[in-house]
């Protein structure tokens, strides 16, 4: 039975996933670690609304666990010694740099987390791949591993993640299910099982599947591409739902319902972000090109070729509405993160957008409840569209939307926070510049309120 688990790489995957196995099972010391010390001391912080990750429900659980059996540190060598099992949990970015540049994913990370739990081990390990890794990655891990000469077994089991970040406790508590992968040997079955035990203490056993490793692996890439794939299918619909006089909401509903489609996942949009889709895909394109099936590499990529024209044509619009100029004009983000209920601005459609922006001489001003100053001139900065003293200079960062839509030509909604819907509009309206417009990229405020009081409203997907 597995006693002590160590988790490497305290990020958005590691640090929830963590937390719940440790107040699920008191029984096993859960000891997560990571290079990054400024990470490490924000999960040691006292006031627990201080950690490093926003999730709704996150600080309780780790109010629950922390210092009991659930612990953040930057040992990790010391970690990875007391472990009988041993998450790999670190970032697998899209590569930046030579063979596969801007496809293929970076397991830099991957390779230095093996090579260190070779160098450390001196007693058997189950090793479990929870970043998610190229189908076949299994069998690298595996190789320097086995070279090390220390006389150590080890099993390795992909157990890749599907918590969506806003959600990440409630997917955690209930998830639709749990992945697991291993050797078919008796051995590996072994090591299936005492994972499996781990996530019985709160999965129903029938949620819990089991499966050989390449099909785990390749699993999470292709779950992935189907979600991000129906984002990019009602977004081209949106597109000429806004020429046709249809309008997207309606038939996203339409379609929804027949049982087949389902409802989910159908919410039209200024195009999908996220650390995980856009680089999951390309990964995907890479993986499919390297066995030369072009035809299925053509097919995902084009999901993301819609995800980003979705963004770049929700700029257009704005600069077009705007009479074809936004220079010198201030236009309001309302949002900054990828999505509701979250900090994570990785890959947001709000970095382009205001990039695009910027590049048309705007005046941008942002407000998002969870995101500050110094992340949103990081993100624009990572671009390398412009120098960072006029990125400084075209962004001002607002502590509320008011301040933000103060004399403002437009409002652009990038993210669906809750708090948006609620503000008082007729305010927000009566210190902005007329025409006042608003481009909902999220379809969530209230069209027909909007108009009355004096906006001219365009969402997506519909006239
Ligand atoms: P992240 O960047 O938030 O966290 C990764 C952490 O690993 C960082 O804090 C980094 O400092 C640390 N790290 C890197 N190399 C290390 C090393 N050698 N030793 C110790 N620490 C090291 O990333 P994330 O969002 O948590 O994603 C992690 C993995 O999970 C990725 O493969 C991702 O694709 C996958 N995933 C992410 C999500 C999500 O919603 N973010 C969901 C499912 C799967
Ligand atoms: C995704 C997967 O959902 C999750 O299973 C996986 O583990 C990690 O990647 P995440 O990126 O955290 O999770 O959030 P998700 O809810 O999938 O949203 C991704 C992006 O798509 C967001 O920008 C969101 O706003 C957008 N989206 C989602 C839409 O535009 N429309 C939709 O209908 C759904």
């Amino acid at each position: 039975m597995i006693k002590n688990i160590c988790c490497i790489g305290a990020g958005y995957v590691g640090g929830p996933t963590m937390a719940v196995i440790a107040q699920k099972c008191p029984h096993i010391k859960v000891t997560v670690v990571d290079l990054n010390e400024k990470r490490i001391a924000a999960w040691n912080d006292k006031d627990v609304n201080n950690i490093p990750i926003y999730e709704p429900g996150l600080s309780e659980v780790v109010a629950e666990a922390r210092g009991r059996n659930l612990f953040f540190s930057t040992e990790v060598d010391k970690a990875i010694d007391e472990a009988d099992m041993i998450f790999i949990s670190v970032n697998t970015p899209t590569k930046t740099y030579g063979v596969g540049k801007g496809m293929a994913a970076d397991l830099k990370y991957i390779e230095l987390c093996a090579r260190q739990i070779a160098r450390v081990a001196k007693n058997d390990k189950i090793v479990v791949e929870k970043s998610t890794l190229p189908v076949r990655t299994a069998s690298a891990i595996k190789d320097i591993l086995e070279h090390t000469g220390n006389g150590v077994n080890f099993q390795i089991l992909s157990n890749p993640e599907f918590l969506a970040e806003g959600t990440a406790i409630e997917d955690l508590f209930a998830p639709d299910r749990v992945l697991i992968g291993g050797d078919t040997t008796p051995e590996g079955q072994k090591a299936i099982q005492a994972l499996v035990d781990i996530y019985a203490n709160w999965v129903p056993k029938d949620r819990i599947l089991t499966t050989n490793v390449w099909s785990s692996e390749l699993s999470k890439l292709t779950a992935n591409a189907f979600l991000a794939q129906r984002v990019s299918s009602i977004n081209a619909l949106s597109e000429l739902c806004e020429k046709t006089g249809a309008d997207v909401n309606e038939v996203a509903r339409a379609i929804g319902m027949d049982s087949r489609i389902g409802s989910k996942f159908l919410k039209s949009s200024v195009g999908f972000g996220g650390s995980c889709f856009q680089k999951d895909i390309l990964n995907l394109v890479y993986i499919a090109k390297s066995y030369g099936l072009n035809e299925v590499a053509d097919y995902w990529e084009q999901v993301i070729i819609m995800n980003d024209h979705q963004k770049r044509r929700f700029a257009k619009n704005i600069i077009k509405t705007l009479y074809n100029t936004v220079s010198g004009k201030k236009i309001a983000f309302l949002g900054w993160a990828f999505k509701k209920d979250t900090n994570d601005t990785r890959e947001s459609a709000a970095i382009y957008v205001a990039d695009d922006l910027l590049s048309e001489q705007a005046a941008v001003a942002v407000y998002d409840p969870k995101v500050g100053e110094e992340q949103i001139q990081f993100d624009l900065n990572y671009l390398e569209t412009r120098s960072e003293s006029e990125n400084q200079k075209g962004v001002q960062v607002m502590t509320n939307a008011y301040d933000a839509c103060k004399n403002a030509h437009a409002i652009a909604v990038l993210t669906e926070w809750d708090e948006f819907k609620t503000q008082d509009w007729q305010k927000i309206y009566d210190n902005m510049l007329k025409p006042a417009f608003v481009f909902d990229g999220r379809n969530i405020l209230n069209k027909e309120e909007l108009e009355k009081i004096g906006f001219i409203y365009q969402g997506i997907g519909s006239r």
